[in-house]
């Protein structure tokens, strides 16, 4: 096997690509051209370009090439690369070259999706997908718990249901992981981590045109948004799961500890800890991202009128104001 290459320049202009990697690429096209490294002039060479077609014999010269470490994609093709990965996420797992950010990056694109195809189609089959890639999310973090930092910074600026639950998941558990200074158990972290990203699954059962109205909401359309926690909390439920850090996210993150939330206006010692830690996280999330009827507040101003609202859970808003401070 030879040795990595020792020129920093390459790797910030190529990839490096992993057997592995390569392995999950289509059998006989590939998504983005590829480079040989030739050692005699100690320089890379072009190989095959973008969907050329690979015969059974140059795609194993390519693998044997792959597993001397002597094939490299451009970076600049980072976003075909990233969007191969993002559909089959546990690559991210196997992938030595990718740098944090991108790795985050395609974290985000991912799960977006995912996220995306869930709402749209609630059911088992859908949410094993996301499922499968969430724990992917956490079994990258539990190898380094501070990886958290540079996945924290790849929220959406603008919100939509599957961007809002992303930004969730991402900060949800960066603040938690710092609740816990990262002493967490792996169930529980797996636990948290599907509960922030589906703490508003019952907003797919809230008619669109209510969620996109610029206006105020009438009587009836504000009571069919509030039934969003019940209809969430069903719906997991229905789907077997039985977590309570799930369950009460999604039912408990609209309630506030002074009673002034919903829908059961729980109070203080009422509200589990995972409903008030959502409840931090989601107001936050959603006071700094555009949505159709206000324009987002920066991040002091959120935390600002966090601070001053009696309904959060001070201690909470504090660790995310110093999060967010130092980290982020
Ligand atoms: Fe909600
Ligand atoms: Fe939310």
């Amino acid at each position: 096997m030879k040795p990595p290459l020792s020129s920093s320049d390459l790797h910030e202009e190529y990839y490096q690509v992993s057997p592995a990697i390569l392995e999950s690429f289509p059998r006989f096209r590939m998504p983005l051209d590829l480079f040989l490294f030739k050692e005699q002039i100690a320089r890379l060479v072009p190989l095959s370009k973008a969907q050329q077609r690979i015969s059974p014999e140059f795609r194993q010269e390519i693998a044997e090439h792959s597993a001397h470490g002597l094939i490299f994609v451009s970076r600049q093709d980072h976003p075909i690369y990233a969007e191969h990965i993002s559909k089959q996420l546990d690559l991210v797992l196997l992938d030595t070259n990718l740098k944090h950010p991108e790795i985050a990056l395609i974290f985000q694109q991912a799960l977006t999706e995912k996220m995306e195809e869930f709402l749209q189609q609630p059911v088992a089959m859908v949410l094993e997908k996301l499922r499968a890639d969430i724990l992917v999310l956490t079994e990258y973090l539990w190898q380094d718990v501070f990886r958290i930092r540079e996945v924290a910074k790849k929220t959406w600026p603008e919100h939509g249901l599957a961007r809002h639950s992303v930004n969730v998941g991402f900060l949800g558990l960066a603040l938690y992981l710092r609740r816990h200074q990262g002493k967490v158990d792996r169930k529980h972290l797996d636990e948290a981590a599907l509960g922030f990203f589906l703490h508003d699954v019952g907003m797919a059962k809230v008619p669109r045109f209510i969620l996109q109205k610029t206006k105020p909401l009438t009587m009836e359309e504000r009571a069919k948004v509030s039934e969003h926690c019940w209809a969430g909390a069903k719906l997991l439920h229905g789907l077997g799961i039985r977590a309570e850090a799930v369950l009460k996210q999604a039912l408990e993150h609209q309630e506030r500890l002074n009673g002034k939330g919903y829908p059961q206006r729980l109070a203080d010692p009422q509200i589990s800890s995972w409903g008030q830690l959502c409840a931090v996280v989601d107001s936050f999330c959603a006071m700094t991202s555009t949505r159709v009827h206000a324009p987002a507040k920066t991040a002091s101003e959120a935390l600002g009128e966090m601070i001053q609202d009696p309904g959060y859970n001070q201690k909470m808003v504090r660790s995310l104001q110093a999060m967010i401070l130092t980290e982020l």
